[in-house]
């Protein structure tokens, strides 16, 4: 595999967007929503893609307080490309990333219908801790909330933790109240 991880850039943008249109439909981004996202408050986000040889394979975002808690907001891997490997390399670089800022929790949301995904993230110790109801939208699908706990890294002296940023709009789909 000749793909290789590096930050996301506003010139990303319409090529991540059309690839959101095609893997999520009416629960997209727009890519107003994505080039906000990759160019604000770089100290909270981290969003990569997958670049093979200047094709975007795939990408992936993270929010993560330094010394706090971290939130997958999204990952991705374009449909010809699903089993390389790369949903799980970008995955791993979101968890490294966590992992430098301090987080030692790590949540997300994922449809309750997508097994593919679910299996990703259990191979990578998420377990589940609830359910969101009609979190989806418009589809009113119910989200699986899944946690994932890791070590900080050796010798590093966390700060205190920060308190958890209201995510509504920020993750895949709508909550809902
Ligand atoms: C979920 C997604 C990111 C996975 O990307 P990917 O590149 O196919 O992932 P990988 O090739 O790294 O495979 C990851 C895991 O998927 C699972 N998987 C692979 N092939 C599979 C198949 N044919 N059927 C079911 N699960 C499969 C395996 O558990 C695999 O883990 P393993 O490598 O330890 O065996 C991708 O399918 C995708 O973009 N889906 C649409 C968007 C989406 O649902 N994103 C998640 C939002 S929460």
């Amino acid at each position: 595999m000749s793909v290789v991880l590096r930050p996301m850039v506003r010139d990303d943008v319409n090529a991540v967007a059309v690839m959101e249109e095609a893997l999520f439909g009416a629960e997209a981004w727009s890519p107003e929503m994505l080039a906000t996202e990759v160019t604000t408050d770089p100290v909270s986000r981290y969003y990569i893609v997958a670049d093979d040889d200047g094709v975007i394979a795939g990408y992936g975002g993270l929010l993560a307080q330094r010394g706090g808690q971290a939130d997958v907001l999204t990952l991705a891997v374009a449909g010809h490309r699903w089993g390389e490997g790369i949903g799980g390399a970008l995955l791993d670089g979101l968890l490294t990333e966590a992992a430098r800022r301090g987080c030692t929790e790590i949540f997300l949301e994922v449809r309750v219908d997508n097994d593919r995904a679910q299996r990703l993230y259990r191979r990578r110790g998420f377990i589940d801790i609830g359910i969101r109801r009609a979190y989806y939208q418009p589809s009113g699908t119910d989200a699986l909330v899944m946690r994932l706990s890791q070590e900080p890294p050796a010798g590093k002296v966390l700060e205190p933790p920060a308190r958890k940023k209201h995510l509504a709009g920020r993750h895949r789909g709508r909550r809902v109240k």
